[in-house]
């Protein structure tokens, strides 16, 4: 069996979705790896690396869908790519499975066996292979870094002979997997910081991280579903609670959003009321830009000002950390290559919950419920 691995084209992708020790554990599977020239070079893994794995190197994308078995990659495919994937053959990529509806159809068309790891099951089992937790670590981490760069202040107390600076406020909306991290990281950077959530089960891990958990006067009842996954509200408690989330905007110099329903638009939580009440100078992070956005006035993969307060909606921050991004992303897929090979073949087993959960299309078909109740509407 040979595992293929073109070089992403989407713009601005800078990641890889194997590195050479990925190769190493693969071999060790009783698989051959195919990887494109220069697939991960702008992640810092030059194809000597690869080689020095065992793996081989294709000299174009061409050769690599024509000999692959099973193509790995980070970004949906685009372009000529659903076309070069021979039929029959397999995929384990980011697809986007919940809205690029018509991208699950032309796979299934293809009679691909696709494998989706955004919808990577939130079991423990699982937690090795879920690309998304690995990337949005990435992104809180990096979105700190921004917002700091973006800040006309410092972010530590500083008690200085030129005087005494005072510490920045950095306040995160949706504890999650990213918004941890971005706890965390600020923290490190001298920040004081807390965090709102409407999962109150985050409250401790907010406390672990040095943090404060910021209660709102609201009825959050029963607002975790059976995944793990924050439930979406009515549109009477977004509307409440933008009103007491602005109050908490107001004071803070960073406001990092990462608020998510899974399969919905993001939630809409600062309003353009609320950003003009923040003092001049102070940032929004908005990791949910790609789907709409928590702030109103978010432009994705766009930075802007609006009275003095820098709004970035940078949609794909994992591509800026390519290198840890990257290894990351390739330690997942192998774990989950782990689980579906077997002596060195794929197995589909649709009564395993991970092969079941994760594949979007068999047999000529979108098989996924969750996909195909989208896509028949
Ligand atoms: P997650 O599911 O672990 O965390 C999202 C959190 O938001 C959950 O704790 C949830 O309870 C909370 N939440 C949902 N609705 C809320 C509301 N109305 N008010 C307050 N909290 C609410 O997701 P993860 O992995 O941390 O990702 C967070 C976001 O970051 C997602 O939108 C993801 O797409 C995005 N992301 C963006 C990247 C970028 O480059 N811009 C990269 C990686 C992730």
């Amino acid at each position: 069996m040979i595992i293929g691995v073109p070089k992403e084209i989407a713009t601005d992708e800078r990641r890889v979705a194997l590195i050479p020790e990925g190769v190493k554990a693969l071999k060790k599977l009783g698989v051959d790896v195919l990887i494109e020239t220069g697939a991960g070079s702008a992640a810092g893994f030059l194809d000597d690396a690869y080689v020095e794995e065992e793996a081989r190197i294709a000299a174009s994308a061409a050769e690599v869908f024509g000999a692959a078995d099973l193509v790995l990659k980070v970004q949906p495919p685009g372009g000529d790519e659903v076309e070069a994937l021979r039929e029959g053959t397999s995929l384990i990529s980011l697809l986007k499975p919940l809205d690029l509806l018509d991208l699950a159809k032309q796979l299934a068309g293809r009679n691909v066996n696709a494998f989706s790891l955004e919808m990577m099951p939130r079991i423990t089992r699982a937690q090795s292979m879920d690309v998304l937790s690995s990337q949005s670590t990435i992104a809180g981490y990096r979105a700190v870094l921004m917002a700091a760069m973006a800040l006309p202040r410092v972010f530590p107390m500083m008690v200085t002979a030129a005087g005494t600076l005072r510490p920045g406020k950095a306040f995160i909306i949706g504890a999650g997997v990213a918004g941890l991290q971005a706890l965390g990281s600020a923290k490190r950077l001298g920040a004081i910081t807390s965090a709102y959530d409407t999962r109150v089960a985050v409250r401790e891990q907010v406390q672990s991280v040095g943090a404060k958990f910021i209660e709102l006067d609201l009825d959050t009842g029963d607002s975790e579903d059976s995944g793990g996954y924050a439930k979406a509200e009515t549109e009477e408690f977004y509307i409440k609670q933008r009103e007491e989330l602005a109050k908490q905007v107001a004071q803070a110099d960073v406001v990092i959003t990462t608020a998510l329903v899974p399969g919905r638009e993001a939630p809409l939580l600062i309003t353009a009321d609320a950003v003009r009440a923040m003092r001049p100078g102070s940032v929004i992070v908005d990791l949910a830009a790609e789907k709409g956005g928590n702030c109103e006035l978010t432009e994705p993969d766009k930075d802007i000002v609006v009275d003095g307060v820098t709004i970035i909606g940078n949609t794909n921050l994992p591509a800026l950390v390519p290198a840890h991004a990257s290894q990351m992303f390739s330690k997942n897929v192998v774990t989950f290559l782990e689980h579906l090979l077997d002596e060195g073949k794929l197995v589909i087993d649709l009564e395993d919950e991970i092969t079941s959960g994760t594949l979007v299309t068999h047999g000529g078909s979108v098989i996924h419920e969750m996909i195909k109740s989208r896509i028949e509407g």
